[in-house]
């Protein structure tokens, strides 16, 4: 199936929401019902920006400059807008992407500190304007956080910030929500993944049937 123009949906929040979880199960939800959605994850999903990845998140590089980490994860999502969202939502398809635009705006804004407002006008340099239909907040405590993460694997360079910068990026989210709050879905990511995976579900579902009926409509 495929819906003119495409809906394009993130996954967001603080460090070991489960987001790589609930896209993949939504993923199959999908599959089941007739849509091939592409899942992207951020930075990453392209030659250029995994290589950018590697280089942002690799922990011996020690300290780098606040403005050249908001570039570089700019620099990646250019790459992945071009050669892949854009084609994709032209071709009417769903994209689930781990991590977005408003990723920039919490951990390099609220997180390090740069003007929100910059980086907003950086962001919509790097993707051309494009922004999500729907972008879930799967939040936590950043304690909670991230436990899970250190436990599941190796520690990456951002993730070895302190809690205060954690909990800044936290705050950052919670603001971006209150500030567009038709865009996002808060969800509560303590609880169970299957509970979250319902409730991503049915935000879903809803955002469906309504580009399916606009379609009908015209
Ligand atoms: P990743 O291992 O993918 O973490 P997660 O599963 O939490 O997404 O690493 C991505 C890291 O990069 C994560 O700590 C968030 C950070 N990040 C930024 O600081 N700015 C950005 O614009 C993006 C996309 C990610």
């Amino acid at each position: 199936m495929e819906i003119p123009g495409g809906l394009f949906i993130t996954f967001e929040g603080p460090e070991g929401g489960g987001k790589t979880t609930q896209q993949e199960l939504l993923r199959r939800y999908l599959l089941e019902r007739g849509w091939c959605p592409l899942c992207l994850r951020e930075p990453g999903a392209t030659m250029v920006s995994e290589r950018i990845r590697s280089l942002l998140l690799d922990p011996s590089l020690g300290s780098v400059a606040a403005r050249t980490e908001a570039l570089l994860f700019c620099a990646a999502r250019a790459e992945l807008v071009e050669s892949r969202i854009r084609p994709a939502l032209k071709a009417g398809t769903v994209v689930l992407c781990d991590r977005f635009t408003d990723s920039t705006l919490a951990y390099q804004g609220y997180g390090r500190g740069l003007s929100v407002e910059r980086l907003t006008e950086v962001n919509a340099f790097a993707t051309g304007g494009l922004q999500p239909h729907l972008t879930f907040c799967l939040d936590l405590p950043i304690e909670a956080g991230l436990q899970r993460k250190r436990a599941a694997s190796e520690t990456n360079r951002m993730e070895a910030e302190g809690l205060a910068f954690h909990r800044r990026v936290r705050e950052g989210f919670h603001a971006l929500v209150a500030a567009e709050p038709s865009r996002w879905r808060l969800i509560d990511a303590t609880l169970p993944p299957e509970a979250v995976a319902e409730q991503v579900r049915q935000h879903v579902d809803v955002l469906l049937k309504e580009a399916i009926e606009h379609e009908t409509d015209h």
